[in-house]
């Protein structure tokens, strides 16, 4: 059973630059919390309590500040620094000392997930014992992603942005591994746009017949919220689906409180350190 998840939260941000020169993307609003929350929930569904957040040299105080060591949700943050954004499988060279045995989910901090039974999708992803898992949502911009083709069910090839493909399935930036990704991860090398590229490691793994694929069909939302305009979807999608039935996406103290990972003493220290606002007014209903 995979237990650890990392979160890979550093990168330049450079296609929602200037708002980024200052300020790491994943800090910044989805509607009415930090864009970091949305994918920590998603390993938090997921069952995972032992979460790795990699982050930009100097930024970790940052994150501290909102998320701390995780206790409030019930859970154990640790942080580390990558130097420069060399690639999302450096992740896991980085993280090394943190994977286990049992494997480890990744999940990129700008990505955002919603739809039906995705706990159970989820839940059922961290039973993998051998090989990797990739989970594929249709896009009607191929270009921008990496993309698989599929024959019957099974992934036959795999390419990062194509300049042309027939397919519309893109890989989501949610993967779960198994532990061999480490020493395998060493082996890559820089591609043309001197990145370690996480397409290159699941083409490995594809190769090797160990990579398995979930479909998140039409009927759920997946957003990669890095440019301008992805990002203003997202927070569309959110604030509408919250008005509208009165739940919020992504609340972290909610997922812990329902998996009984926290009482209601420390949804009480939760509400003290938001202060008075619309967030907090939703934590307190979750008391009674
Ligand atoms: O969002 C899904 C896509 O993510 C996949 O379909 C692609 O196969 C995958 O390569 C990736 O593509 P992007 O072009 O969106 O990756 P980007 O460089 O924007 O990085 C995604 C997130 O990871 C972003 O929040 C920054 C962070 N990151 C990225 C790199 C390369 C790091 O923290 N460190 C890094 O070295």
């Amino acid at each position: 059973m995979i237990k650890k998840g990392i979160i890979l939260a550093g990168g330049l941000g450079s296609r929602m630059s200037p708002i980024t020169k200052s300020v790491n993307k994943q800090l910044l609003p989805i509607y009415d919390k930090p864009l970091i929350y949305y994918p920590l929930s998603v390993l938090m569904l997921a069952g995972i309590k032992e979460v790795l957040i990699i982050v930009n040299r100097g930024q970790v105080s940052q994150f501290k500040k909102i998320l701390k060591n995780g206790e409030n949700f019930g859970i154990k943050i640790q942080y580390k620094e990558q130097k420069q954004p060399n690639g999302l499988p450096e992740a896991f060279i980085i993280g090394e000392k943190f994977i286990d045995k049992n494997g480890v989910a990744l999940i990129l901090g700008d990505n955002f997930f919603y739809a039906q039974s995705l706990t159970k999708t989820l839940q059922n992803a961290t039973k993998l014992k051998n090989g990797a898992k990739v989970f594929l949502h249709p896009v009607s911009n191929p270009k921008l992603y990496g993309i698989a083709s599929i024959k019957n069910k099974k992934i036959v090839s795999l390419k990062e942005k194509p300049t042309s493909t027939n397919s519309n399935l893109a890989v989501t930036g949610l993967y779960f591994f198994d532990k061999n990704v480490v020493s395998i991860s060493k082996t890559l090398k820089p591609s043309k746009r001197k990145e370690l590229e996480i397409i290159d490691l699941l083409n490995i793994y594809r190769k090797k017949n160990r990579l398995s694929a979930e479909f998140l069909g039409r009927g759920g939302a997946w957003l990669d919220a890095g440019s301008i305009d992805d990002y203003y979807d997202t927070t569309s999608f959110v604030s509408a689906i919250q008005k509208r039935q009165g739940f919020k996406i992504a609340c972290l103290e909610e997922i812990a409180l329902t998996k009984k990972w926290i009482n209601k003493n420390t949804l009480k220290e939760s509400i003290k350190f938001y202060g008075n606002c619309d967030y907090s007014k939703y934590l307190r209903r979750l008391l009674f």
